[in-house]
């Protein structure tokens, strides 16, 4: 039988691929620091927060800085990122994520954004298509970072589910252990080496299909 009764998804490299961007302006910080670190590395960035990612970038390169400047290196590092963002057209959101969206509210699923990033409601704006969402939980609203749990549940609570009616849709690793530790399913967004954890790996949203969806 059937109980799936929402979708939440999560944003950087499911919906948009503002993932690149991150990597960028990651990547030109450690640069202006003197090191560089690996696409590989990278993957363990993917949905974890801004000061967390900076800590694991200045621990790959050796560095350390106090808390005052780690915080004007994350400032920095966002000002890099906006820059990107900022010059984003509808025509950025990744294929067939605003044909999933659509397809999942003409069934009557639930949908909901479950993102670290606090700049989700800019990027939502920006590419058009913040109400598509039922519910948006972003960094903003939530404490504890992925692979915590918190951002998928206050998305399930908030859609009035239980977390086992939920789909997650995450192109991280630690988003992907996230809907797992919060018992719900979970559609990677990238390779099956990467999202080992996953009950079904896709390459993007224009693969998915409400029958896929049901058979999880
Ligand atoms: C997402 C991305 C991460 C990013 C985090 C915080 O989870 O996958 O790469 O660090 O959001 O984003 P923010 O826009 O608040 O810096
Ligand atoms: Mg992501």
């Amino acid at each position: 039988m059937n109980t799936i009764k929402a979708c939440i998804f999560d944003l950087d490299g499911v919906i948009v691929d503002t993932a690149v961007y991150h990597y960028k302006a990651w990547k030109r910080l450690a640069n202006s620091l003197g090191f560089d670190f690996t696409e590989h590395q990278n993957e363990q960035l993917k949905g974890v927060s801004r000061v967390r990612s900076l800590q694991l970038i200045l621990g790959w390169g050796g560095v350390t800085k106090t808390e005052a400047e780690q915080e004007q290196l994350a400032t920095q590092k966002n000002i890099w990122y906006m820059e990107m963002v900022n010059q984003m057209k509808p025509d950025e959101i990744l294929p067939g994520a605003k044909e999933f969206l659509t397809t999942c509210r003409k069934v009557g699923l639930k949908t909901a954004l479950g993102s670290a990033s606090k700049n989700s409601m800019t990027i939502l704006e920006k590419i058009g298509i913040t109400d598509m969402f039922d519910a948006v939980i972003d960094g903003n609203k939530v404490s504890k970072a992925k692979p915590d749990p918190e951002v998928f549940l206050a998305g399930a609570q908030a859609l009035g589910v239980f977390p086992e009616e939920c789909v997650v849709f995450e192109d991280a690793i630690a988003g992907v252990e996230a809907a797992v530790a919060g018992d719900m399913k979970v559609v990677g967004i990238g390779s099956p080496d990467v999202l080992t954890g996953a009950n079904l790996v896709i390459k993007g949203l224009d693969e998915m299909t409400l029958d896929k969806l049901y058979k999880l």
